[in-house]
């Protein structure tokens, strides 16, 4: 089969998407990026603690894997996050290339403390602004590339073809749809964190990648991982505004109304235990209080500090009169982070010919059961440097070619209001049955609604999904999982099922099924 002539299509503008852009562009390639927002509207722009890698002259890649497999709780893939700790020093040293500002200290950049590391070894810019600055420097980059942005636009639909291609259905915010032939995509869409009601994600982390993967047919793998952050803003009418893991690192502790320690003395290390540990001591202190928050007390910190370290933070937080240093601010678990999602080998190859995922949408392995703190955009660096790799391998230069542009009707109905009343429903159902604490009572409830939103949902013949669809699907992937796995083990909590089991010591694949053929139908019918 000769080489088609396409160009590479990358989806989402995260610290994933514009990575994989620049990179294939330095080596000759014109990628196209298409994001459901603006260029710089991601999960990364407000990433707050940092990027793990062994840089300090205490640690090794050797630490830093031996303590990402202690968080992924036995389902860690031991080649897949050894590449990932092996290369991390590499990929901090092109984001410096790439002008990113990251904090310093005596010439050397500074390395901060969080959860379950065994040493100091997180980068961080602005003090806790991070990812503002890592997407601000790339996005910079992309633009001074010339880099074709098509924004608010969605990938609605992923059809694959004999030829080992893709035929990528792209739709525009506000009509138009247009179908380009592209080889290969690559999906860099992020998480799924909004799908439920509380999280420190931004609205459009909706899991669209997961759905359009799964309706074209690729393998997903661990959506009942959904990683919770224990210390999200907790005000009525207040976005979950992420209080970054860095403060708890710095020496900022967890106390209940009454000023008490509530942790209890089996989370180890304390306020520095993992997320899953930590949240699910907060929810159980919740339930025994019946109060919607407990607190973040940083007041032991050295106001200098924390002004040096945390000026997002204190911004944002004097905006609703609380100031770090003297007040403690209150907080609640939130969905932070998908660890699951499209299955893909160590080069970002998925089981679809010609489809790639990088990022937080992609499955790579490397969390396990449960993500170490601040290797999320790292994952996305390291996996996102393979996968231009691949895109060097399939890809020849040049612009995509122009788009056949196709007239497919919106589902019928799917108004802006239905589609806002489906995502709110998804987002309650999720956070009930799917959220910190999970049994089969809940989930198999929640099964079937979903069950009956996805006949709601789902587009007729000839029409494109909406956002509604697309988080249904994503949704009823979190709930089928978590309802499969029936053990507790890292992010996944089972009331029914409190421990891990070894014969649950494997990953879960999820694939749509095959549509049976008429035969099949008619067999059935019978
Ligand atoms: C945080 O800053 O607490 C979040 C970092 C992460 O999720 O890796």
């Amino acid at each position: 089969m000769t080489a088609p002539d396409l160009r590479p299509l990358i989806v989402g503008s995260g610290i994933a998407g514009l990575y994989v852009a620049l990179r294939g562009r330095e080596a000759g390639l014109a990628p196209t990026i298409v994001t459901k927002s603006r260029l710089d509207e991601s999960n990364t722009r407000y990433a707050q603690g940092g990027i793990a890698a062994a840089l300090g002259p205490d640690d090794s890649p050797a630490r830093h894997l031996a303590d990402t497999t202690a968080a992924g709780d036995g389902l860690v893939d031991p080649a897949a996050a050894r590449i990932l700790t092996d290369e991390a020093p590499r990929r901090i040293a092109d984001l410096v290339r790439f002008g990113v500002p990251f904090d310093t200290a005596d010439g050397q950049i500074s390395l901060g403390r969080e959860a379950a590391h065994s040493r100091a070894r997180i980068v961080h810019a602005g003090g806790d602004a991070t990812g503002f600055h890592i997407e601000e420097t790339l996005r910079a980059r992309v633009l001074e590339a010339g880099i074709d942005i098509r924004e608010r636009t969605v990938l609605a639909r992923l059809t694959p073809l004999p030829d080992g291609a893709l035929v990528a259905t792209l739709a525009q915010d506000g009509g138009g749809t247009e179908e380009v032939r592209a080889a290969p995509v690559v999906l860099a869409t992020g998480g799924a964190g909004g799908l439920y009601r509380h999280s420190s994600n931004p609205a459009i982390a909706t899991g669209d990648g997961f759905a359009v993967a799964f309706r074209a047919g690729a393998l997903l793998a661990d959506m009942e991982f959904i990683q919770f952050h224990p210390t999200a803003f907790a005000r009525p009418g207040a976005p979950r505004y992420l209080i970054t893991e860095a403060l708890r690192g710095e020496g900022a502790k967890l106390v209940n109304a009454a000023g008490e320690r509530f942790l209890p003395s089996g989370a180890g290390r304390g306020e520095l235990a993992p997320r899953d540990v930590l949240c699910r001591a907060i929810r159980r202190e919740l339930d025994r209080s019946g109060a919607d928050h407990v607190y973040l007390d940083a007041t032991g910190i050295p106001r200098d500090r924390l002004d040096a370290r945390f000026p997002t933070i204190s911004r944002f937080l004097a905006t609703y009169g609380l100031d770090l240093s003297r007040d403690p601010v209150p907080v609640a678990p939130a969905a932070h982070y998908t660890i699951g999602g499209v299955a893909t080998d160590l080069e970002g190859r998925t089981s679809l010919p010609g489809l790639l995922a990088v990022g937080e949408v992609a499955s790579t392995g490397v969390h396990g059961a449960n993500r170490l703190a601040s290797n999320s955009l790292l994952e996305g660096l390291v996996f996102g440097e393979r996968a231009v790799r691949q895109l060097r391998r399939s890809s020849p230069g040049g612009p995509l070619p122009p788009p056949v542009v196709l007239d497919l009707p919106s589902p019928p109905g799917e108004g802006e209001d239905r589609r806002e009343a489906r995502l709110a429903e998804v987002q309650e159902l999720l956070w009930a049955d799917a959220g910190i604490l999970r049994s089969a009572g809940g989930l198999a409830a929640a099964d079937r609604r979903f069950a009956e939103l996805a006949r709601e949902a789902e587009p007729p013949e000839g029409t494109l999904p909406g956002p509604g669809a697309n988080a249904v699907v994503a949704g009823r992937l979190i709930v089928r999982a978590a309802l499969a796995r029936e053990e507790s083990r890292g992010a996944h909590y089972r009331v029914d099922f409190p421990r891990p089991r070894a014969t649950w010591r494997h990953a879960l694949g999820l694939r749509r099924s095959p549509m049976p053929s008429r035969g099949e139908r008619r067999a059935r019918r019978a």
